[in-house]
Order: C-alpha cells, then structure tokens, then sequence
C-alpha cells in the first residue's frame, strides 16, 4: 500500500478484541460509570478488569512484556471502553500517550526501566506537555532542566495532566537551551517518587469525571541522567511524532462515545410511546438516527485508516491523524447532542447516560490539540 493508498483491514483477531472487550466493559466498567461521574471518583473497577484481561496497554510491544498489539486494536479496545464510560477509556489511552515517546526515542536502559511495569499494569504512565500558558502553543513552554552532574534538575509546572496522581511515571517536556526554541526542548521521564515532584489539586470539569486532571509542580525534581528520552534537543518533536501516533485513538474513544449514544437513542425511541406509536416510527426520528449512524461509521473508518496509516509510515500521518481526530470528535459531539434531543426531557437528566455522554464528547475536541489545531495542522500540510 502507498502512502496515500494505505487502507486497513480488520482481522479475526481485531473482532474478537471487541468482543472481548464489550464483554468487559459491560459487565464490569458500565454499572460504575454513572456513579463515577456524580462522585468524580477513579474509575478503579475499570482499572482492575482491563489489567486483569491485559486490556490496560495493549500496544507496548511483546519485547518489553506487552502483548504488541497494532494501532487498530488498541483503537478498538479505547472505543468499546468509551461506548459504556469515556472517563475509563483514558486508561488505555494516556498509558499509550505517555509511553510513545519511550518507545519512539529512549534508550534501550531506559525502556526496560519502565515499559515491563506499565505492561504488567504495576504502573501507569502520564503525558506532560501543556502547560497553563503554553497549550495550542506547545512550544512556548517554561518548564525547564538543566544538567547537574549526574543529574537534571526540573523546575516549572505543567498544567491538565490526565491521571496525574494515578500515574507512576511521568513523560515531562522541557526546555533545556532557551535560544533554540522548539530545537531546545528535551524530554524525560520522570516518577512520583523523584524528590522535588508534586501533583495538584483536581481540576472540577464537564466531563470525562473519573479521569483526574492536575497540575504537576517540579521544584528542584532531580532525576537520573539517563532518564532523558533521546538527545537533549529533540523532545518537541519526539512529543508531536508521538500526537501522530495518538490523535487516533482520541478519535477512537470519540466514536466509542458517540457509539453509546446512539445505541441508547435507538433503543429509546423504539420503547417510548407518543401520539400513539413510538416516536421511532416518526420520519423526523428516523432520519435523525441515520445521520448519526453515517456519522458514526465515516468516523470508525477514518479512525482505522489514520491509525494503521502510522504504522505503515505514510508520509501523510501527520495530516490524516489529525484528520481522524478532529473529524471523530466533531461527530461525537454532533451524535451526543441529537442522542440528548431525541430523548426529549429525559435526556436532559441524570437518569439517563446520554447527557453525561454529551459532557463526555465535548473534551474530545479540545486535548491532543484543539480542533482549530487539527485544521491548522492538516491546511499546513496542504499547502506545504
Ligand atoms: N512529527 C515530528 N516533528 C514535527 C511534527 C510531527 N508531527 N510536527 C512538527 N514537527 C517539527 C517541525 O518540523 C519543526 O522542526 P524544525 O524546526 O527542525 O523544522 C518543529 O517540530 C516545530 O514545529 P512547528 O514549527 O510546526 O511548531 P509550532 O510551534 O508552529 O507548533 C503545533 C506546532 C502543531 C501548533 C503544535 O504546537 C501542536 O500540536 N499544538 C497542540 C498541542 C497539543 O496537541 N497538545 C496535546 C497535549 S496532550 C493532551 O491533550 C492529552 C490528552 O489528550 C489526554
Ligand atoms: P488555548 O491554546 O488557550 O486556546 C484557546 C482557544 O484559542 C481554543 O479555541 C483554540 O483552538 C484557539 N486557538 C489557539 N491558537 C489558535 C490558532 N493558532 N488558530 C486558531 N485557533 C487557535 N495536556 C497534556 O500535555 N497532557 C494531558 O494529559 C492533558 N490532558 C488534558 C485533559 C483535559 C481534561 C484538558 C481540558 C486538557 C488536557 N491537556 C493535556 C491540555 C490540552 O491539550 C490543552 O487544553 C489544549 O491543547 C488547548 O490548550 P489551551 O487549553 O491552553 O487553549
């Protein structure tokens, strides 16, 4: 396949994947998820079930104790977890956001340091690159590390990080050569019991409830040398090279999401009776649902093609993961509001999961990039 032509397939394997998953995530992720909403607690079941299956990080690879699964099925495991509970899908994913740039640009020392506990799910991993000042505009950071001895020393602060206090590991951007701009920023791994390391308060949100978003304080945090993740100086673009790899699976828990929208839509307004018949019978009903269903599907497709397309190193991943994410979560956010709307009153209440869902699918546009992002990222790409 060339690099334009690249499609994908899904294989026996990928179906059963899902339906390994849906399994789980039915029985023991969804009967929790409302409630972890309400409270804005972890959603620790789901965290147990998905570990325990060896669900909670699919992709690292078979070399460092993972099982070495493609772009697609970690796509298909965040989607069946987000279809019952978005908060929980974030499991998954951020393990695969945080340890990309590991297995993209550290050294050898220092994946086998960290990979084999995040695939035998003693450790989870975060992502550290925005900061309150420096979100669309990444390369702006302040944080920064400098060499001592044997050691680098960080100081600044990153802002919205996803699992932070849940996570052991920390994959932390930061300026190492000031004058160098984006040239000048390093990545490195960092763990919660490095001295000089603090986690913030949760940030009170919308949606994803259970998934805790903090700050992350570097005060003089000291780590290892070799804890650095390639040459000082190539960070920034370990850090977007690793988006091109995740955008994707933004893209998946946003289909994943709108999935569970719409099948809650469906069964609703085949049950609920109006004028006589139920409202699934009336055109204006029906024509609405199949939008939603072409939306649901166009999404799917193009969430598989920009995840296999990393892995067949198309020229074009850049733009087409982005594509996948801003499209997915675009359509998230449409099918969770026509799922609220056919619900009629009841949608607009917490006695159904639709209205959570819609909370849900709005951050989809906004991390791993805003949606004007993508769209500056793929005309970028055009008009190169
Ligand atoms: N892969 C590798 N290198 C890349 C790259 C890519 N995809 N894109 C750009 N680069 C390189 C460029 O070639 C350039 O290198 P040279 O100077 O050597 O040519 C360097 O990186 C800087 O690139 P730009 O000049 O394009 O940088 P910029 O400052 O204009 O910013 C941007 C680019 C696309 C706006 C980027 O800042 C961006 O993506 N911003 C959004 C931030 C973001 O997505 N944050 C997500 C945080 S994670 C999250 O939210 C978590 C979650 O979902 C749970
Ligand atoms: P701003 O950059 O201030 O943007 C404000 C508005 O201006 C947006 O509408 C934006 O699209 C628009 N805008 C900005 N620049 C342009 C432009 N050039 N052209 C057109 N429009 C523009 N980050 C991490 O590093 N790790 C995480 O784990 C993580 N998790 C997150 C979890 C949550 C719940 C949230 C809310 C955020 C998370 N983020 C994380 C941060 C996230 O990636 C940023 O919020 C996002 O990139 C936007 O940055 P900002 O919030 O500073 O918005």
């Amino acid at each position: 396949m060339g690099n334009n032509g690249g499609l994908y397939a899904l294989t026996e394997e990928h179906e059963a994947i899902r339906a390994a998953v849906r399994d789980i995530a039915e029985r023991e992720i969804a009967p929790f998820a409302a409630e972890v909403d309400a409270d804005s607690r972890y959603p620790i079941e789901a965290q147990k079930a998905l570990t325990a299956a060896g669900f909670h990080a699919t992709h690292i690879p078979e070399a460092y104790g993972g099982e070495g699964a493609d772009a697609i099925a970690t796509c298909i495991v965040i989607e069946e977890v987000a279809r019952v509970d978005a908060s929980a899908s974030l499991i998954p994913a951020v393990n695969k956001l945080g340890s990309v740039p590991i297995i993209l640009s550290a050294s050898e020392e220092l994946k086998q340091q960290v990979l084999p506990s995040i695939a035998a799910g003693r450790a989870m991993i975060s992502y550290g690159l925005s900061e309150r000042e420096a979100g669309s505009d990444a390369a702006a950071m302040k944080t920064r590390a400098r060499l001592d001895g044997d050691s680098w020393v960080l100081n600044g602060t990153k802002a919205w990080i996803t699992n932070s206090g849940i996570s052991e590991w920390y994959t932390v951007m930061a300026v190492t050569d000031p004058e160098k701009k984006a040239n000048g920023i390093s990545a490195f791994v960092v763990h919660r019991d490095d001295p000089g390391f603090a986690v913030g308060p949760k940030e009170r949100k919308m949606g994803i409830k259970g998934s805790p978003t903090c700050e992350l304080y570097f005060s003089d945090c000291t780590i290892p040398a070799d804890r650095i993740i390639g040459a000082p100086g190539t960070g920034f673009k370990t850090a977007l090279r690793t988006l091109d790899f995740t955008r994707p699976t933004i893209g998946a828990q946003a289909v994943g999401i709108a999935q569970g929208a719409l099948d809650a839509a469906v069964a609703y307004v085949k049950d609920r009776t109006q004028f006589g018949t139920s409202v699934g019978s009336f055109q204006g009903v029906q024509f609405m649902l199949a939008d939603m269903e072409m939306k649901v599907e166009a999404a799917r497709h193009l969430v598989y093609v920009a995840a296999a397309r990393g892995e067949q190193g198309g020229a074009d991943v850049t733009r087409v993961s982005a594509s996948a994410k801003a499209f997915a979560s675009d359509v998230a956010m449409q099918v969770t509001t026509d799922a609220v709307q056919l619900f009629g009153g009841a949608g607009y209440t917490m006695d159904f999961p639709v209205e959570r869902m819609m909370r849900d699918a709005k951050i989809t546009q906004i991390y791993e990039g805003t949606n004007q992002i993508q769209r500056m990222v793929i005309a970028r790409s055009l008009l190169r």
